[in-house]
């Protein structure tokens, strides 16, 4: 996908084959079915997994309504082929930065279809521009429907506080890092200070009984200490990665007989969504430029 009105490396990182080929590292293909046929395969291997329909930030009403449309042909996918799936979504894809009303009823429509065919929906946490739109939103539609979840990110500061606030609501807390780049007035920027956090965040959700923990990390050491603090726990929980990180343990941890969900991105506005995993590990991003070189 070359986008039209995109800059320089954009371009360069969407139309070319190294590009793409990158890009299929962390994305299960530009549409749903190919997305399923994943899925389906991960679930053969024991893990259950959440939808993710790439997309962010949209600026028109169509745009969002089209997005919360492709979210119910999802859902009626996982309905009719029986997938252990869940869906994530963005509140900006849904036009909360346009129209909070209008992110509010998709939010609302999709949980309710969700909880239609016994399944859930997760809201992502975005930039901290949206952290109170996107906690308010969670608990005015967790109210109606029941049967969502959200995402917190341990780097930011009010993170404590949003958990004391939303933990008795029910549903499910994805606890993550957080991976857009934020300023240090609202969020920790050491890493250190972003592990310590989680770290602490950690203790604090695993011994709640109202909500269900979402253990979304790839970091050995807090994967590691949930699975002390889950000898203590009564009620379930689960382990949340990314599709393409760290395979091998996402595998290694099923065999361990704990539930695992591989989140799932599909569609074709991938880039916004690549550009978070290269910044995660330059190690990614040099693997692009050797193929790029070797290209030309
Ligand atoms: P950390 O970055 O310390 O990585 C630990 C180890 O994991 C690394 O040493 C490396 O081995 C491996 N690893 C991590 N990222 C990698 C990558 N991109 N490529 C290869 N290896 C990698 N963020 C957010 O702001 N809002 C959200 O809603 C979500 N949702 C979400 C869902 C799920 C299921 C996951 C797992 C993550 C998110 N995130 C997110 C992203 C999250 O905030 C964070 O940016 C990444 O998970 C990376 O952080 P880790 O916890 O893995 O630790």
């Amino acid at each position: 996908m070359a986008v039209v009105g995109a800059g320089p490396i954009e371009k360069l990182v969407t139309s070319s084959r190294p590009g793409r080929a990158l890009a299929a590292k962390f994305v299960a293909g530009d549409t749903l079915d190919s997305a399923v046929e994943t899925a389906s395969s991960l679930n053969q291997e024991g893990f259950v997994v959440s939808f993710d329909l790439l997309g962010e930030a949209v600026t028109d009403v169509d745009s969002a309504n089209a997005a919360a449309d492709e979210y119910l042909e999802c859902l009626d996918k996982i309905a009719a082929d029986g997938i252990e799936a869940n869906i994530s979504i963005k509140p900006t894809q849904l036009g909360l930065a346009i129209d909070r009303d209008l992110a509010k009823e998709a939010v609302l429509r999709l949980g309710r279809r969700a909880g239609e065919i016994g399944t859930s929906v997760t809201i992502d946490m975005e930039d901290s521009r949206y952290t109170e739109g996107t906690v308010s939103l969670f608990e005015e539609c967790q109210a109606v429907c029941g049967n969502l979840g959200i995402a917190l990110q341990s780097y930011m500061r009010r993170t404590p506080a949003d958990l004391g606030r939303l933990i008795p609501l029910g549903g499910h807390i994805r606890l993550c890092k957080g991976a857009y780049v934020e300023t240090h007035d609202v969020a920790f920027t050491a890493k250190s200070d972003v592990d310590r956090a989680y770290a602490d965040e950690l203790r604090t959700l695993m011994a709640a009984a109202t909500t269900k923990p979402a253990v979304a990390t790839h970091d050995g050491a807090l994967i590691d200490l949930a699975r002390e603090l889950a000898g203590r726990r009564e009620h379930p929980f689960e382990f949340q990665m990314l599709y393409g990180v760290r395979p091998d343990l996402q595998k290694s941890l099923v065999e361990e007989g704990f539930e695992v969900r591989v989140y799932i991105p599909f569609g074709s506005h991938w880039y916004p969504y690549l550009t978070r995993r290269l910044a995660e590990r330059p190690a990614n991003a040099w693997f692009f430029a050797r193929a790029l070189v070797s290209r030309s």
